[in-house]
């Protein structure tokens, strides 16, 4: 008797230990159906300082548009806005961040420069941005990474707390508080068959590959064909080298330029860094190919 008194208590101790823990793993498990958003990336607000030094490594400045893809509680457009007189754009899949992004902005009063909106950072339209501020993961930065540089205008600078944006080399990067900052900038487009004239050239064609700011290929004129060497792009600055060889020294070339749509133009420079001319490029715009990898 005293046995079965002893197992029926188990038994209710158990239910009532079952009962209590249902509604737990229940709100667990059930947090999406719940209303709840699915982040790719959790909450983990970037410190003071180094959101400063986040729009110190931009320059960022009066005209631009700063956008902070997953923008927590605002902090970083709102430094912007209260410190740099900076418009900006903070973009949230959760509501709660949201909610406190516009009440903190309210409360720096700053609400007339910046905007939040309650959305999937990978639907947002971005075209506007002069300055992209991120603390997502590599694997969501690698994700965003086509994104950015198919949206971006050339020249657009980006700032990635933490993470790498894989191999796509940063321009710069710093350690503040123990933590890197990348800081990069969205190339222009300069691929595909240029028709170049310049000094000592009379057409020659140049066929440009890229892959993010980093530029090969070849000139072409008459029969000879030199490779393009160093080739650089910074947003819509481009240079690179041209070597040939004349009467067995190299005749070094500096080509610096701008790049804007299908015409690229700038100074040839001899290896003193002495101006000898200007270069012009028309490129057949069938031969681009997209840099958006
Ligand atoms: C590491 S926190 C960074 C917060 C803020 N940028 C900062 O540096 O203080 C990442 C933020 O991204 C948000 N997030 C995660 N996935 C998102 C998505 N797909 N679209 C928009 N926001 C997202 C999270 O809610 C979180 O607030």
């Amino acid at each position: 008797m005293k046995m079965l008194r002893a197992a029926i208590q188990v038994s209710i101790a158990l239910f009532v230990l079952l009962a209590a823990l249902l509604p737990w793993g229940c709100q667990a498990f059930g947090e999406q159906a719940k209303g709840k958003p699915a982040l790719d990336v959790p909450y983990e607000p970037t410190s003071y300082k180094i959101a400063r030094e986040m729009l110190n490594i931009a320059n960022v400045a009066p005209s631009d548009v700063v956008y902070d893809l997953g923008c927590g509680d605002g902090r970083i457009v709102i430094m912007a806005a209260k410190e740099r007189k900076t418009r900006g754009v903070g973009v949230d899949l959760d509501p709660t961040r949201i909610r406190e992004s516009n009440e903190n902005a309210r409360a720096a009063g700053v609400t007339h420069l910046v905007r939040f909106i309650e959305q999937n950072l990978f639907d947002t339209d971005i075209s506007n941005a002069t300055v992209v501020m991120l603390y997502l993961w590599p694997e969501v930065n690698l994700k965003a990474r086509p994104k950015l540089l198919k949206e971006l205008k050339p020249g657009t600078r980006i700032v990635s707390h933490t993470h790498t944006m894989g191999d796509w080399k940063p321009e710069s990067e710093i350690k503040v508080e123990g933590h890197y900052l990348y800081f990069f900038i969205v190339p222009a487009n300069s691929t595909g068959t240029w028709r170049l004239t310049g000094p000592d050239l009379n057409t020659a064609s140049l066929k440009l590959t890229q892959r993010f700011q980093v530029v090969q290929g070849s000139l072409s004129t008459g029969s000879e064909t030199y490779p393009v060497m160093n080739g650089h792009l910074k947003g819509r600055s481009i240079r690179f080298t041209i070597e040939s060889p004349r009467q067995g020294a190299k005749k070094i070339r500096l080509f610096e330029g701008s790049v804007s749509g299908n015409v690229m133009e700038g100074t040839v420079k001899d290896k003193t860094g002495h101006a000898i001319g200007a270069w012009k490029a028309i490129r057949d715009a069938a031969t681009a190919v997209s840099i958006a990898e």
